[in-house]
């Protein structure tokens, strides 16, 4: 990672947090968490977004989203619009996160909807690619995630876009990515981008914690993390957040 790439730290906390556990998890956040060079952001449950957006702000961390539905209004009972998020507070939008991929099954074609939606509203996607154990073992990881990534092909280059690589046998795991397959995967994702007409971000995720987080941001080709079970403790978050700083440095 260059030394002027804004990397961004985000976490996503899942399914987890309350009221109360969210705001004293801001309180424990220092006045300006995010060391130069570092972007930080959290994706609460969307029960949060809001008690929690005026708070981050004035922190500078940004809030984020872990879905959305692609419809702008009407009879879509339970779904949230891309509006409402930004009506929220929202800069990012989660999208293509391998739990919604394999528990809810959403595939390219929704995933596609959701992104021209989020866009429309001027959110900031953040696309999550990633390949199971299985493929990786039989030697398909770059042809799945070309599979996954086909959905940028004849989008508008110039609309804002994060893209997360995150091994889906990495997620919650304890295994990350050894480096050199950390680094090989983001040259091949970095260079499919390229031919799709992009050049954007790309993220790390898969059990990042305090004690690896530095190794994998210092990869090549790797501009940030998107953490889950380790962002879910400020504290623990904040170690990852300094250890891409000392990466990025
Ligand atoms: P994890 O989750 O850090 O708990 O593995 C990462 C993610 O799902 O984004």
């Amino acid at each position: 990672m260059s030394s002027d790439t804004r990397c961004l730290v985000a976490g996503n906390w899942k399914m987890n947090g309350l009221l109360d556990e969210a705001m004293a998890y801001v309180r424990e956040l220092r006045e300006n968490p995010a060391p130069e060079h570092v972007e930080i952001a959290l994706m609460p449950p969307f029960t949060l977004l809001y008690p929690m957006s005026k708070p981050l702000s004035e922190k500078n961390v940004r809030l984020g989203a872990q879905s959305v539905y692609f419809e702008e209004k009407g009879a879509f009972t339970g779904s949230i619009s891309p509006m409402m998020l930004r009506d929220a507070g929202c800069h990012y939008v989660i999208l293509g996160h391998s739990e919604r991929r394999d528990i809810i099954h959403e595939d390219n074609a929704l995933i596609l909807k959701k992104l021209q939606a989020s866009w429309k509203a001027g959110l900031e996607p953040i696309l999550c690619i990633g390949e199971h154990l299985e493929e990786r073992e039989a030697g398909r990881t770059n042809e799945v995630l070309r599979e996954q990534l086909s959905i940028l092909e004849g989008v508008e280059g110039d609309k804002p876009l994060t893209v997360a690589y995150e091994p889906v046998w990495a997620i919650g795991t304890g295994k990350t990515a050894t480096p050199e397959q950390v680094v090989e995967t983001h040259a091949f994702v970095h260079e499919e981008l390229a031919r799709l007409g992009r050049d954007c971000r790309v993220l790390y995720g898969g059990s990042v914690n305090p004690g690896n987080a530095e190794a994998l941001m210092a990869c090549e080709g790797v501009e940030g993390a998107l953490v889950g079970g380790a962002s879910l403790k400020a504290d623990s978050f904040m170690q990852i957040v300094e250890a891409a700083a000392r990466a990025v440095g």
